[in-house]
């Protein structure tokens, strides 16, 4: 971790002050500077948009101190581009900004509020390269922090969306189901959590549609099912999608849009770093993970499209398309999980192309029949710069899944509601639980965005996080 990290460390003696300056903050700290940094500041045509950065000598032209420009202060994540752009060395974020301009007549309140611990986690979250198939490149800078910032919270998040974006990033050749339960198995020895796994005959009897999907592959499919926590604190239970690869099985899918299916287990990769970071903050829950694994291979051994499958749950499912894999998974892992009717059921799913086509590749969507539990979504999400967007569950929609010869197919005839059906395909496995929210994810950064580099992105695990750290805080 510590190399896919930047690190954070605690003296801070020789530390280079980083200043964050917003455009309401910004004349009344350039007021406050040593004249020869202003000047500099002004003949490197330094300004506080967004992104903007100055690095200040002293007289031996050493970096005195560093201008950060914040813009309007809107991104929460910008200071997750710093490790990018400043040179080796320790810094820290100024404290002096927040008293300086309360001491002058600019108090912005934008500037008052300057959340240096969630600066700390923009930087972390910045700083993460992929670092599994090359040489370690360049050092990177580090932070230092002071008393003010709880670093081991911090530290907790970082690392947690650090391994997510791993098993994401990783490959499918080097990411089948077995490694799935493995990085799985490896996150619950870290915090005593109990882990078992249904495989084989016994998931052809159990879970078949887990089987089903995943018998194409040579590389076994598995459900895989965490415990941790109090027996008799809140049920809390997270399902993510684990589809290692998703070549769209026998409907299978046009070299573009198979290319990047490797990410196809960000569900799972979202659920395992949201049930991390439960585990390392403690929190007063009994949490359970279910993650259904398996490759979406083409084979003689692959489900075919008009295939009839008996559910878990024993609802019969006609195959209408056998690229509709991920709903069929997550069906048999729903209904496991709505036996024990949790207190709060999360799935998470790379689940279809619809959801980004509506709302593109950094809004995942969301869908809840709770009132209530959408908007403590939405605000969480908001909260921690994980933002979310809710799709309604709209119900007369649910007979475009209907089928002629078994209780429903797995996707509709038409090219309407895509992220809707499937939403409402879920639904019907998991009846006894009301509040359930499905995410409809990405998984993916098209490109860099502060805190969020290139690659696989472990979407709403930070946002699931603050939700239930407001809900069950630890005793
Ligand atoms: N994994 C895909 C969905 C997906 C595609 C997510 C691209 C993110 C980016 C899923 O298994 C799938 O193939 N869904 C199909 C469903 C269709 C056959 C009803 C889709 O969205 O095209
Ligand atoms: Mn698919
Ligand atoms: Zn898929």
């Amino acid at each position: 971790m510590s190399q896919t990290l930047s690190r954070l460390v605690r003296e801070a003696a020789d530390a280079v002050p980083i200043t964050c300056v917003t455009r309401e903050s910004w004349p009344g700290i350039e007021a406050a500077l040593p004249a020869p940094q202003a000047a500099y500041a002004r003949a490197t045509d330094f300004s506080p948009k967004a992104g903007c950065l100055a690095l200040l000598p002293d007289a031996e032209g050493r970096v005195a101190a560093v201008l950060f420009g914040l813009g309007d202060g809107a991104d929460p994540l910008l200071a997750g581009k710093l490790p990018g752009l400043l040179p080796p060395g320790t810094y820290r974020f100024s404290p002096t900004q927040n008293s300086d301009v309360q001491n002058s007549d600019v108090q912005g309140s934008e500037l008052r509020g300057f959340d240096v611990q969630g600066a700390t986690l923009a930087w972390l979250l910045g700083s993460y390269r992929f670092g599994r198939y090359r040489a370690a490149g360049a050092e990177r800078p580090a932070l230092a922090v002071s008393e003010s910032v709880d670093a081991e919270a911090v530290t907790r998040i970082a690392e947690a969306v650090a391994r997510g974006r791993d098993l994401v990033n990783t490959p499918a050749n080097d990411l089948g189901p077995a490694e799935i339960e493995a990085a799985i198995r490896a996150v619950a020895d870290r915090h005593g959590a109990a882990v078992t796994v249904v495989t084989g005959e016994d998931l052809a009897r159990d879970f078949p549609l887990v089987h089903v999907v995943g018998a194409s592959s040579p590389r076994a499919p598995r459900l895989i099912d965490l415990t941790w926590g109090p027996v008799d604190a809140p049920r809390v239970t997270l399902v993510g999608k684990g589809v290692a690869f998703d070549t769209g099985g026998l409907d299978i899918k046009p070299s573009s849009a198979m290319l990047l299916m490797k990410k196809d287990m960000g569900g799972s990769a979202a659920a395992l770093a949201a049930a991390e970071m439960v585990m390392g903050s403690g929190l007063n829950l009994r949490l359970r993970l279910i993650i259904p694994a398996v490759e979406n291979a083409v084979s003689g051994t692959a489900f075919r499209p008009g295939d009839v499958i008996r559910s878990r749950a024993g609802l019969t499912v006609e195959i209408g398309n056998t690229d509709a894999e991920g709903r069929l998974i997550l069906a048999d892992a729903l209904a496991l999980a709505d036996a024990e009717k949790p207190d709060l059921l999360i799935d998470f799913a790379t689940l279809t192309g619809a959801a980004r086509t509506a709302l593109g590749p950094d809004l995942p969507a969301f869908f809840t029949e709770d009132e209530a539990l959408a908007q403590s979504v939405a605000e969480a999400g908001a909260a921690v710069a994980d933002p979310v967007w809710r799709l309604p569950l709209h119900k007369p929609y649910a007979s475009l899944l209907d089928s002629k010869i078994a209780d429903l197919n797995n996707v509709s005839g038409g090219p309407f509601a895509g992220a809707i059906t499937a939403a409402l395909f879920l639904r019907r496995f998991a009846p006894a639980t009301r509040a359930h929210v499905h995410f409809d994810l990405y998984g993916w950064n098209p490109s860099t965005k502060p805190g969020r580099p290139e690659g696989g992105e472990v979407q709403t695990a930070r946002l699931v996080h603050a939700l239930l750290s407001r809900r069950y805080p630890r005793a």
